[in-house]
């Protein structure tokens, strides 16, 4: 049995990966991709992202998050959705419009509303506000802060919720995977939506994690738990371990360590519903890309030869 497999049998939703488009004429890529003894669940990394579907306004561009729905129907995985207001990969005439507090609402909803509704029914959950903090808990000061004021993420979800009633609403955030500031804000979050009367029903926890300062698992199960009792689920979105590169077997070991307590974590809470990689080899990870002389990131290598990582996320989940 591979991840996914596994990761049903503990009780879990899902393992997954996320993918993107320009991946997918690899065919020994998309092969695994399509996997689903090791993937039941896939996220397009950049397809349903703002600039790519609403690049000028009104209009509406589904061709490249389409190719990922439609995959993921045909491999029968469920689609995270990712995602609808985020400060980053948004349109010029968003980020640098002029705007007042009711016409940046309306250009917010009409984007979410469209949006929600191409991919009703085909999504498993919505990463509907990305990133609204800053490392210290406070709200980040981007476009939608800076006119709205913290109400839009309340009008965001609401907004959401009206389009598809039935998809899952989260918010999604890095650096909230074990307890301080950030993830007390993530939960200051949560509370607000909540107290709104709008719903939220999940956090997913980015986790784009170090190699040897990765949360213990214990650290990680005190923040969970504080999720937890807001009566949300958590995911697990983008999870990658990376490290300074050339990659040795002690790092190697390291990194399996990491992802092993991670995903153990997820596994002792009944409210961790799975947990997503930011794709799923090292040939396509972001990581090198932003961060100069870092890498190595994925439980699969460049040559999708599986890493020692991979049987440490198996035999988190309980498998062999
Ligand atoms: O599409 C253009 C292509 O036309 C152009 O030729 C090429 C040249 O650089 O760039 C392509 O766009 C790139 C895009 O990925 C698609 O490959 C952008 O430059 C690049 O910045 C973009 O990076 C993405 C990044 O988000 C942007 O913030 C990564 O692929 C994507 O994995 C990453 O994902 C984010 C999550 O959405 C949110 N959490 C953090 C995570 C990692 O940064």
């Amino acid at each position: 049995a591979g991840l996914h497999a596994a990761a049903v049998a503990k009780g879990k939703v899902y393992f997954g990966s996320a993918t993107d488009n320009g991946e997918l004429t690899d065919a020994a890529y998309l092969a695994q991709l399509s996997n689903k003894e090791d993937f039941g669940q896939i996220t397009p990394g950049n397809a349903q992202k703002w600039d790519s579907i609403e690049p000028t306004q009104g209009t509406f561009s589904y061709t490249k998050g389409d190719v990922i729905a439609d995959l993921a129907a045909k491999n029968d995985q469920k689609l995270r959705c990712h995602t609808l207001v985020w400060h980053s990969q948004l349109p010029s005439w968003v980020s640098s419009g002029t705007w007042t507090n009711e016409t940046l609402i309306a250009a917010m909803k009409n984007h979410i509303t469209n949006v929600v509704t191409h991919y009703k029914g085909k999504c498993y959950a919505w990463d509907v506000v990305n990133e609204a903090l800053n490392e210290d808990g406070t709200y980040r000061t981007n476009i939608f802060y800076q006119t709205i004021g913290e109400a839009y993420l309340p009008i965001a979800f609401a907004t959401a919720a009206a389009a598809d009633p039935d998809v899952k609403l989260y918010y999604n955030d890095y650096n909230i995977e074990s307890s301080g500031s950030k993830s007390t804000g993530a939960q200051r979050i949560i509370k607000l939506v909540q107290q709104y009367g709008a719903k939220i029903d999940g956090v997913g926890l980015q986790a784009h994690l170090i190699v040897g300062s990765t949360p213990s698992q214990s650290a990680q199960a005190t923040n969970l738990a504080a999720f937890a009792a807001l009566g949300v689920d958590i995911a697990y979105t983008e999870l990658d371990i990376r490290m300074t590169l050339p990659s040795t077997a002690a790092l190697l070991a390291q990194q399996a360590t990491d992802y092993k307590n991670t995903v153990a974590a997820c596994v002792a809470n009944t409210k961790c519903i799975g947990v997503t990689i930011w794709d799923y080899t090292d040939k396509y990870s972001w990581v090198p890309s932003v961060f100069s002389g870092q890498g190595a990131a994925l439980p699969w290598d460049e040559n999708l030869a599986k890493k020692p990582a991979y049987e440490a996320i198996l035999s988190a989940l309980g498998g062999t």
